[in-house]
């Protein structure tokens, strides 16, 4: 998002979010919304993330549509919509289309406007039989789907990735009652989700070698910098990233190496050394734990499928019918 200049006046005008990021800056303890790691730079530090020999969910998760995509497949009817949440690289939807009948339209929904659009170009160049109808829009927040997927007989969502990881679990409550509401009656939807496993393994997948995930942390305050005219230096914040097993989650955080004050938005920030931003959650589930939460919001469990390590997790789930009287905002 870039900041544009006010008419008549040589202050630049702040993008629609600043009010969010100073909230949440001005709290105790301070935190940032883990979507704000999206901008162009983010999503390619994400997709380089993905490709670290010490970042399994991509590969496990992979492997689990290579391995099952046939009866994946099974659950998206012919002519259906396929809704993908948080689509990125739109990797892993390309191994289901490759593996479903015609379909009515393939709709990306992602916060990352360019990422979204670069890779529609290249779906439909790929599939031309294919309507492939992109949608750039924060997905917590009530937005429309396509004229083509509202009127096909029915829409199947995907949310791959572990993206429902990022939300705090009542979030993730939310958005399970949202997608129902959004995909309507007879909806199918697919959940990749990370699984619970030993603190050595996924705190070496949050802290890789290569500094790569320190890089995409870091990002979120180059962002700040550019589109919120603050004035971080990067050099005196540090990645840090650690399994809570408590909460059974991977807590991300920029820690301040000093105590320093900083501009955002106009105001200013106070740090004290070791102070830190909390930039992110990743939970991690057990199949049972997630079951139950879908089964809250109406969405009943259909099948699920893991890789052989058993790292992660890929879940059906079906709306049911008793919920879908109830669909109402
Ligand atoms: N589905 C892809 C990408 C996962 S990364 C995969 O499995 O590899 C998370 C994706 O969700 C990013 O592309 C990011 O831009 C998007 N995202 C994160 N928060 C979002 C939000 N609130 N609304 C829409 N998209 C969001
Ligand atoms: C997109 N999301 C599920 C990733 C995760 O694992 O929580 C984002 C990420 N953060 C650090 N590495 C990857």
């Amino acid at each position: 998002m870039v900041a544009l200049a006010r008419k008549n006046s040589p202050v630049p005008a702040l993008p629609a979010y600043a009010d969010e990021v100073l909230a949440s800056l001005q709290a105790a303890p301070k935190w940032v919304a883990a979507k704000f790691f999206y901008d162009a730079v983010g999503s390619e530090l994400f997709e380089r993330i993905t490709e670290l020999p010490e970042y399994y969910p991509t590969r496990c998760e992979m492997q689990i549509l290579h391995d099952h995509a046939g009866d994946i497949a099974k659950l998206i009817p012919a002519g259906a919509a396929l809704v993908e949440f948080g689509s990125g690289s739109s990797k892993k939807a390309r191994i289901l289309l490759a593996a479903t009948g015609a379909l009515a339209c393939y709709v990306p929904v992602d916060i990352s406007a360019e990422m979204l659009e670069q890779e529609a170009v290249a779906l439909r160049r790929d599939m031309p039989q294919l309507k492939v109808l992109p949608v750039a829009a924060d997905f917590c927040k009530p937005f429309d789907l396509p004229r083509e997927a509202e009127n096909a007989p029915a829409r199947v969502g995907f949310f791959p990735g572990s993206t429902i990881g990022n939300f705090e679990p009542h979030e993730a409550a939310t958005f399970l009652h949202n997608a129902a509401r959004i995909l309507g009656k007879g909806a199918v939807l697919i959940i990749g989700a990370d699984l619970v496993k030993p603190a050595e393994i996924l705190n070496a997948a949050y802290n890789d070698a290569a500094g790569v995930t320190a890089r995409f942390n870091l990002n979120l305050l180059t962002r700040l910098n550019r589109e919120l005219g603050a004035n971080f230096r990067l050099e005196t914040f540090e990645h840090h990233a650690f399994f809570n097993r408590e909460r059974s989650r991977i807590e991300m955080h920029l820690a301040s190496l000093k105590r320093q004050k900083v501009r955002i938005a106009g105001e200013t920030i106070e740090f004290r050394a070791g102070e830190t931003i909390h930039t992110e959650n990743s939970y991690k589930y057990s199949i049972e734990l997630l079951g139950a939460l879908a089964r809250g919001t109406g969405w009943q469990p259909l099948a699920a499928w893991t890789d052989p390590k058993n790292y992660f997790s890929m879940q059906a789930f079906m709306l049911s019918n008793s919920k879908t009287a109830d669909l109402t905002p």
